[in-house]
């Protein structure tokens, strides 16, 4: 049947009729909110870059979590920035690390009402500002492995829920998932950043983060945006090493990856809606350029469609929000 027996408008013609027929849904139960902690005085320092985005200390950590468990957002990704950090990034696996510690804290106080999930990666924490040790150069692969094997330990020891190692180092899946499982912690789920590619869209993170690297860029291990096959190679080897989630990282400019990932792989798929997608967007809304609400929505409803399970993105208590007030 085609026009003019068929017309595709005429179910387009009320809100109830467009509804019958959404393919695509928001929960907020699929939403992850990024948080940054840092060893300092201040409860929270806003972070230029990231409009409404703070640096928040253990105190200031705990106020907005509450805040989360509020609007029923299920889980937070916890990013530690330390006081010292060195050429071994040594407080990443320090027990009484500023992630360690707020972990600790955040589980005392909301027991079962979070989940954590902790970032296990070293840039945060070496004085150069690379995801791992440095040797002749480079990030060396296997040493940094152990490094951040250990990380994830201590951070599971702390009491987190749920690992994401954002390093892009080779072999850390499976290095991660045995040092857990000879812990017996066997149950401590693993989420990969399993394509996470050399983005310029990390820019404002980094000012989060404060973990820009001092030299050269992460392109010897963060992956090239021109290759997509090569996502498929890095996913399929996490899941043989024993990832639980896989994560496709950035989002919006690799919308066909999710894609593809989400057609070959029956394993959970997340997507990291990252800082600049936020700031574009942001930025864009606070001048009137862009209408924020539908912005935001669009945004995340495309990331959907392409066929991620979970989003992480810095717009979860917006979204939050607007499915509660069931305003969407
Ligand atoms: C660190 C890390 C980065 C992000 C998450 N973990 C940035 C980077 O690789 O420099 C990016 C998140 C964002 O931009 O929101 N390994
Ligand atoms: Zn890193």
């Amino acid at each position: 049947m085609k026009y003019p027996e068929y017309r595709p408008r005429r179910m387009r013609r009320d809100i109830k009729l467009r509804g019958l027929v959404e393919e695509t849904f928001l929960s907020v139960k699929q939403l992850i909110y990024p948080v940054f902690v840092k060893d300092m005085e201040e409860e929270r320092i806003p972070i230029p870059s990231m409009p409404d985005i703070y640096q928040f200390s253990i105190e200031g950590v705990l106020k907005e979590v509450e805040e989360v468990i509020e609007l029923s957002i299920p889980a937070i990704l916890l990013f530690g920035i330390p006081k010292e950090k060195d050429e071994v990034g040594s407080e990443a696996y320090n027990k009484n690390g500023i992630v360690q510690r707020a972990v600790r804290e955040i589980k005392k106080r909301f027991k079962e009402d979070i989940l954590v999930i902790t970032d296990v990666c070293m840039c945060e924490y070496t004085s150069h500002g690379h995801c791992g040790v440095i040797r002749e150069g480079d990030v060396e692969n296997d040493e940094t492995v152990k490094l951040l094997a250990k990380s994830a330990l201590s951070h599971v020891m702390a009491g987190a829920d749920m690992v994401a190692p954002s390093d892009m180092m080779d072999g850390r899946i499976k290095a991660i998932r045995e040092i857990l499982d000879l812990h017996g912690d066997y149950r401590i789920p693993i989420m990969s950043y399993a394509a996470k590619y050399a983005s310029s869209l990390y820019g404002p993170f980094r000012d989060a983060a404060e973990s820009a690297p001092k030299f050269g860029d992460r392109r010897s291990y963060q992956m090239d945006p021109k290759n997509q096959r090569e996502a498929l190679r890095e996913i399929e080897l996490d899941i043989e090493e024993g990832a639980d989630i896989i994560m496709v990282k950035p989002a919006l400019f690799y919308l066909d990856v999710l894609a593809l990932a989400k057609e070959r792989f029956n394993i959970p798929l997340a997507a990291y809606s990252v800082s600049g997608e936020y700031t574009m967007l942001k930025l864009a809304a606070s001048k009137g350029f862009i209408e924020y609400r539908r912005g935001v929505l669009e945004m995340m409803t495309s990331i959907k469609r392409a066929g991620a399970d979970m989003i992480i993105t810095y717009f979860a208590k917006d979204v939050a929000k607007w499915l509660k007030e069931h305003t969407l």
